[in-house]
């Protein structure tokens, strides 16, 4: 009675409530101020039918990253001389999926052409090369990058810079030239220092804050820190600790995105270890949603079938939220409770469109939680009654799960 009396009260004013669904990732992201939900991918994994189709799911992915067709040993094999054709590739899905494309990586010490790892240069030689190649880059995609990943992995654990090329021969102002470089040739792109372990406070997230400001300090664009976030189940940062890392970064006047996350555990795969990692995504995708300058998450790539933590860890994997066999983990859940996602109201008043979006269940047909999703916690108002052969298990105070 209630319930009919608010509907009548709300039809008479003019209100039209209308109940959708945020069906995926991307959407929840988007419905609560962030720009994109994404993925890596990689030009070998586009012949795979079924995969391309989900990787086109723009309700769980908004914005892709080519994971390697964009790296120099890829875009320039011999000096000045260029190959565009895998990056176009995925700049092309992108677009013809209407997704936002994040380019990545114009400098780092890895995927380097012999040329440049192994050439004879001087200061002069290599940053005239080092130019030249962020130029003719960035100027070929142009337009199309919502953000360029311009100097990469600069950093060691302990803060200090990591040995390269351009550290050797150019010493620290190799990162401002490459982001005036990268500036120049594409004003509209948004430039990203970008690493991994500077999730969680210590050493090397200090000296990634102390590059922000170096290369403010040239007077020179710097729009973004994106934290990789290769994380590992169990060991991976608190939500508190996240979302302090996170102010670190944009306390200083630029944005931030997790840009390649995913969190490995120990093979075989155990319940407990998936259950912890679905909370470990979910407190990624929180600490995001409650930094306004947080502007996305891209995992680095979504299925186990393509990740590349088992050839470069072995007896370690299953880090991504879908398996090998395509099948959404325990971590998707997690992800989507991280990012609000569930029922959002849209009321329309004369002419005017409001969205809220409440923290409610992953969509369930049948009022009860299947195995896997969420079943309880603060503010929770989805099902609380697990499907039979599972329990509701409190994972924290904010999530509970049928395991
Ligand atoms: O394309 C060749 C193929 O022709 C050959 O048969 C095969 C045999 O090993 O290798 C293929 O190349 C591999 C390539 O991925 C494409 O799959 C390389 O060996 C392999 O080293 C390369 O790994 C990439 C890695 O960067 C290299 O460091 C991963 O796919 C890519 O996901 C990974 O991405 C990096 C980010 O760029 C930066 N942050 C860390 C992240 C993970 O390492």
């Amino acid at each position: 009675m209630v319930q009919l009396s608010s509907l009548a009260a709300a039809l008479a004013v003019g209100l039209l409530p209308n109940l959708a669904v945020a069906a995926g990732l991307h959407e929840a992201a988007v419905a609560k101020g962030k720009l994109y939900f994404g993925t890596a991918t990689d030009n070998g994994e586009l012949s795979d039918s079924p995969y391309l189709k989900q990787l086109g799911n723009t309700a769980d992915f908004g914005q892709i990253t080519p994971s390697n067709s964009m790296k120099w040993e890829s875009t320039e094999p011999s000096q000045n001389s260029f190959s565009f054709a895998g990056g176009d590739a995925i700049a092309d899905l992108a677009k013809t999926n209407g997704q936002k494309l994040r380019c990545h990586a114009l400098v780092w010490h890895s995927q380097l052409p012999n040329w440049v790892s192994s050439g004879t240069w001087t200061n002069e030689t290599l940053v005239a090369a080092m130019k030249n190649h962020v130029t003719k880059v960035a100027t070929h995609y142009k337009g199309r990058c919502y953000a360029w990943d311009v100097v990469n992995e600069a950093l060691n654990e302990d803060g200090t810079y990591r040995d390269s090329p351009f550290l050797k021969h150019i010493g620290e102002a190799y990162l401002p030239i490459a982001f005036a470089a990268a500036a120049a040739a594409d004003p509209t792109a948004k430039l990203y220092y970008n690493d991994y372990n500077i999730e969680s406070p210590g050493p090397k997230a200090t000296a990634a804050a102390k590059i922000v400001k170096l290369i403010q300090s040239y007077g020179v664009k710097i729009d973004g820190v994106g934290m990789q976030a290769h994380l590992i189940v169990g060991s991976s940062p608190s939500e508190s600790a996240l979302s302090s890392t996170l102010s670190s970064y944009t306390s200083l006047g630029v944005e931030a995105a997790y840009t390649e996350l995913d969190i490995r555990l120990k093979l075989p795969s155990t319940d407990a270890q998936l259950a912890q990692q679905s909370n470990d995504y979910r407190a990624v995708a929180a600490a995001c949603i409650k930094n306004t300058d947080c502007v996305g998450i891209t995992i680095w790539d979504w299925t186990d079938k393509y990740s590349w933590i088992p050839d470069v860890f072995p007896g370690e994997g299953a880090a991504c939220p879908w398996d090998e066999k395509l099948v959404k983990k325990p971590a998707y859940a997690g992800l989507l409770a991280g990012l609000g996602g569930g029922s959002s109201t849209t009321t329309t008043t004369a002419g005017t469109t409001m969205t809220t979006t409440t923290s409610s269940a992953p969509p369930t047909s049948t009022g009860v939680a299947q195995k896997w999703e969420q079943c309880g916690g603060l503010h929770w108002t989805g099902p609380t009654v697990c499907v039979s052969g599972t329990t509701c298990q409190k994972q924290n105070d904010y999530y509970s799960q049928c395991l």
